[in-house]
């Protein structure tokens, strides 16, 4: 078994790719105002689509979704036509990193726990462009949530994500990046556990048996445990923090 194919063993059948809430999704999209009429959102990086299909039962709207792994365009289409809203939803799969939409296409760009792929920065400048005059970006970056984290969890870090930075950091980017940060907030605990750590965790208690004769397969399974053990004892120190921005002039404010 490759590591390719042991990954997609863990990552198939569940509702998300990554920690996210529906909670948060609207939380998030709250904070967006000033829409046109059916307004154009891209969703960057979509996977199995439970922010898609969240955005798309909030309001009426066009959404591209893009990933590049076609199973999970293929679970969000699915699950697009069984809750009724596949006329708002169109999957596609194009990489993040060469999106040929025309120039200010968009009214929002979405991306829940992808834009970390381009690179924040680079995904931040690259996108700015497919935007329309004054249009939101939402995206999900892990980020330091303190400033001094412990050394075992910026060991862990530094190899898995060297490039994760502090929400301080990270506005600082995003004003240079020529946006206006209108609101930031973590996503609790439960997003990192609910449909994503737990259902995984079970599956590599099952994996472990199932492949207990494949030394590399073990050591793929090990790496997924240590990343949510990691978590478990770190979670006061680093999450996945919501960057809600807008081109062009707003005022700035935190969520609680
Ligand atoms: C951590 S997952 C997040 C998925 C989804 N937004 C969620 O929160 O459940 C990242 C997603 O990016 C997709 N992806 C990876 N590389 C990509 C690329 N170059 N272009 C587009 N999507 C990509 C993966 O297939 C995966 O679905």
């Amino acid at each position: 078994m490759t590591n390719e194919q042991i990954f997609f063993e863990i990552h198939t059948g569940i509702s998300k790719e990554g920690p996210g809430d529906s909670v948060s999704t609207k939380k998030a999209f709250s904070i967006i105002n000033d829409l046109p009429p059916k307004p154009k959102i891209l969703d960057i990086g979509c996977g199995p689509g439970r922010q898609t299909l969240d955005l798309a039962s909030l309001i009426d709207c066009e959404i591209i979704a893009v990933d590049t792994h076609r199973s999970y365009l293929t679970a969000l289409e699915e699950k697009a036509k069984r809750a009724g809203l596949s006329d708002r939803i169109r999957a596609m799969r194009i990489d993040m990193n060469a999106l040929d939409f025309a120039e200010a296409s968009f009214d929002i760009i979405w991306a829940e726990g992808s834009i970390y792929i381009a690179g924040f920065e680079n995904g931040l400048k690259k996108w700015r462009g497919l935007l329309k005059e004054r249009g939101w970006m939402a995206v999900t970056e892990v980020s330091w949530l303190g400033s001094d984290p412990p050394e075992e969890a910026k060991k862990f870090w530094e190899e898995a994500y060297p490039a994760i930075r502090s929400i301080e950091e990270n506005l600082n980017i995003i004003a240079d990046c020529g946006y206006e940060i209108v609101a930031h907030f973590a996503l609790p605990p439960s997003a990192w556990w609910d449909d994503y750590y737990d259902p995984i965790e079970r599956k590599l208690i099952a994996m472990r048996e199932k492949y207990k004769d494949d030394p590399e397969a073990l050591h793929f399974i090990e790496a997924e445990q240590v990343e949510i053990d990691i978590y478990r004892k770190y979670s006061d120190f680093y999450g996945y923090v919501f960057y809600v921005m807008r081109l062009g002039a707003h005022a700035s404010s935190v969520l609680a």
